[in-house]
C-alpha cells in the first residue's frame, strides 16, 4: 500500500529533484498534483522547476560535499536526478547508508552519468547490439582506434556531455584533429576522454519510453509507451512525434533491448531508451533513467504523460501508458543571448488548431538554448509534425 501525506506538515511525502529544468519542472507539477512536498534543486536561481516547487535550493550538484549537506539537511524520502552532472558516487554512499532512496537507483544514476558506464554495461555485460566503439584519451589513441577498425565515417563525443555538446562526425582523416579539438572544448569536465563510435546509417531513431512500476501484487512490472520518432540536429533534439510507425519485428527487438537494460538498472520510474533502427535491425544507443526530452510530446499524446508516469511510478502507484492521440513536438530556441526575454506570436501559435505551448521560464536565453516547445495533436502524425513546427515558428523570442 502507498500512503501519501500532506505537504508542509509532519506527514508530508517529500521529494527532491536534482536538476530543475523543463523536464524537472513537469515532474514537479505532476508531484504537486498528488500533494507531494517538493524541493527543487539547481545550480542557478529561478530555474524552471524552482518556480513551481515548495522549496528552491541552489547548489553545485557536482560537488559531493554540497550535495551531502543538502540531502542530510532536507532528508527527502526520494531523491530524483533530472540531469547527469551530479556527484553520483555520493548518492551511492548516501543510499548505501540508508539515508535516501535514489530514483531509479544510485547505481543507475552513476552508470548513466557518463557514456562509458552505460555503454560497457549494454555492450559488454548485457551483450546488446551497439555501434562499434572505443574510448580514447588522446588524439593519437583516437587515430589508432579509427585505423584499428572503427573506420570512417565515425562519431566522436566527449565521455561527459549531453545535447550533442562537443560531438562531431568524422568523414575522413582530415577531420580527426578538428573532431578531437571540438570534443575537448565541448566536454563537461576537461578530463579529455572521448568515445569514438562507428557511424550507424540508420533509417530512423526512436525513444522507447519504458516504465518500471509496481503492479497490483506489489511486484515491479515493465510498461512500454508507443515509440517516439525524433530528429536531431548537431546531436540536439529539434522535433519528435508519437507514434512512430515501425515494423513489428523492429518494435519487438526494441522493447526486448529496453527491457534488458532497464531490468539491469532496476528501481522504479520511467526511462528513455534511445535506439537506432534500420529495417528490422536495432542498435542500443543510450538510456536516460528519467524522462527524456523527446518525450515532451507525450504532454499532448498520452493520457498520462512521461512526467506523470515517472511521478506515479516512483511513488509506487499504478501507471497507464496508453496513447490518447497521435501528435508532435517542435523545439523553440532562444535565438538571442539575453536575460528576461519576451515571446511574440504566442497568440498566433495557439490559434493553430490542436496546439499547445510550454514556455519554460528560463531566466536567461542563449541563441541555442531550448526555451520552449510547441505541441500539436492530429489524427495524422505527419500532419501533427507540420503543425507543431508551424506553431514553434510563430513564437518569436526577442530581447525584453
Ligand atoms: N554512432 C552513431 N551513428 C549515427 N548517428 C549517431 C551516432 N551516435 C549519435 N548519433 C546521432 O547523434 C545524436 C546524439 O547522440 P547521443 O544521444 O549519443 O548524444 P547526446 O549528447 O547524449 O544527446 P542527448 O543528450 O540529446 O540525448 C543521436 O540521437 C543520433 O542522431
Ligand atoms: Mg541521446
Amino acid at each position: 500500500m502507498t500512503t501519501l501525506g500532506t505537504p508542509l506538515s509532519p506527514s508530508a511525502t517529500r521529494v527532491m529533484l536534482l536538476g530543475s529544468g523543463e523536464l524537472g519542472k513537469e515532474v514537479l507539477i505532476a508531484l504537486q498534483r498528488l500533494g507531494v512536498e517538493t524541493i527543487a534543486v539547481d545550480r542557478y536561481d529561478n530555474a524552471p522547476g524552482q518556480q513551481v516547487a515548495h522549496h528552491a535550493r541552489t547548489i553545485a550538484m557536482s560537488d559531493p560535499a554540497q550535495l551531502k549537506a543538502l540531502i542530510e539537511a532536507e532528508r527527502p524520502h526520494l531523491v530524483v536526478p533530472e540531469i547527469e552532472a551530479i556527484a553520483t558516487p555520493m548518492l551511492q554512499e548516501l543510499e548505501a547508508a540508508g539515508v535516501v532512496t535514489v530514483i531509479p537507483t544510485a547505481r543507475a544514476a552513476r552508470l548513466t552519468m557518463d557514456r562509458e558506464g552505460i555503454r560497457r554495461l549494454a555492450a559488454e555485460t548485457l551483450g546488446l547490439p551497439t555501434s562499434p566503439y572505443k574510448f580514447c584519451d588522446s588524439l593519437a589513441e583516437l587515430q589508432a582506434a579509427i585505423d584499428g577498425g572503427i573506420g570512417y565515417p565515425c562519431v566522436v563525443k566527449p565521455v561527459m556531455s549531453s545535447s550533442g555538446k562537443g560531438q562531431s562526425k568524422i568523414d575522413g582523416p582530415h577531420d580527426v584533429q578538428k573532431a578531437w579539438d571540438h570534443a575537448m572544448a565541448g566536454g563537461r569536465v576537461s578530463h579529455g576522454r572521448v568515445i569514438v563510435e562507428g557511424f550507424i546509417d540508420f533509417d530512423y531513431e526512436i525513444t522507447q519510453l519504458t516504465v518500471r512500476a509496481k503492479g497490483a501484487d506489489g511486484r515491479v512490472q515493465t510498461h512500454f509507451c508507443d515509440p517516439i520518432g525524433h530528429v536531431q540536429v548537431a546531436g540536439d533534439y529539434v522535433e519528435s512525434w508519437q507514434p512512430h510507425p515501425m515494423h513489428p519485428a523492429a518494435l519487438e527487438t526494441s522493447r526486448a533491448i529496453a527491457k534488458a537494460v532497464t531490468d539491469d538498472l532496476g528501481g522504479l520510474g520511467l526511462f528513455g531508451v534511445e535506439l537506432f533502427v534500420k529495417g528490422e535491425q536495432v542498435w542500443f544507443s543510450e538510456v536516460s533513467p528519467r524522462p527524456h526530452d523527446t518525450g515532451m510530446v507525450t504532454m499532448a499524446t498520452q493520457w498520462q504523460n512521461e512526467f506523470e508516469l515517472h511521478a506515479r511510478a516512483i511513488l509506487g502507484l499504478p501507471v497507464d501508458t496508453a496513447l490518447k492521440t497521435p501528435g508532435a513536438s517542435a523545439v523553440i530556441y532562444g535565438g538571442v543571448d539575453a536575460q528576461g526575454i519576451v515571446f511574440d506570436g504566442v497568440d498566433e501559435a495557439l490559434a493553430l488548431p490542436g496546439t499547445e505551448l510550454r514556455l519554460f521560464g528560463k531566466p536567461e536565453s542563449f541563441a541555442k538554448r531550448r526555451m520552449g516547445v510547441a505541441l500539436a495533436r492530429h489524427a495524422d502524425v505527419e500532419q501533427a509534425r507540420v503543425v507543431a513546427k508551424q506553431a514553434a515558428g510563430k513564437v518569436r523570442p526577442r530581447r525584453g
